[in-house]
């Protein structure tokens, strides 16, 4: 499948607006803090770097990178740390930044996680919601976009690790991928 043959769900500008407007707010609600934004590998590697660009506070930034899904397109309800952070969160505070949450199931385990490492506080980020298949409650506090229960690639999101480089969000079915 070519990349023009995507159908589109949400537009590279729609993306890069709504991008900037969680950053405005993002701007607002951290003045005077000390904002430390934590993106979730693989996914919200796009996203993590737009929205830092447009955040208009100094602030840090790290990664952090877990397993669940593994190759499928399925919740595993599985976790594993594949890669912790770089450095120490204790009394910073804390943005995790994450592509999509679905189950919830990752950023409930995310935010576990983090409380442990006692940062001063805690909050999420996510570009994608798709709350119709939330397994499990977890603080949703800046989101960009809900979605439905479809299938999607592009802007960090995979299909067996490939088309995370569209700018755009696609709407397709696993077996349109393959054709
Ligand atoms: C995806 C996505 C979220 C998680 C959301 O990660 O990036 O982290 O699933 O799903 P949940 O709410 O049901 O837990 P994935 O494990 O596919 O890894 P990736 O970021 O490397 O694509």
């Amino acid at each position: 499948m070519s990349d023009g043959a995507f159908p589109v769900l949400i537009e590279e500008v729609s993306i890069q607006h709504r991008v900037g407007e969680l950053a405005e707010e993002i701007s607002r609600d951290y003045l005077g803090s000390d904002l430390h934004v934590v993106g979730v590998l693989r996914g919200a590697y796009q996203f993590t770097q737009d929205l830092s660009t447009k955040i208009g506070l100094p602030h840090t930034v790290d990664y952090i990178s877990v397993a669940s899904y593994g190759e499928g397109t399925t919740s595993s309800g599985t976790l594993q740390l594949r890669m912790d952070m770089t450095k120490p969160i204790e009394g910073r505070d804390v943005l995790l930044v994450d592509d999509i949450v679905d189950t919830g199931i990752t950023l409930n385990w995310l935010v576990d996680y983090l409380k442990t490492r006692r940062p001063q506080s805690i909050r999420t980020c996510c570009f994608l919601d798709k709350p119709s298949r939330r397994q499990v409650k977890v603080p949703t506090d800046y989101i960009g976009f809900p979605i439905e229960d479809v299938f999607v690639i592009g802007y960090g999101l995979d299909y067996q690790e490939k088309y995370r480089d569209l700018p755009f969000i696609s709407r397709v079915s696993p077996e349109e991928v393959l054709i």
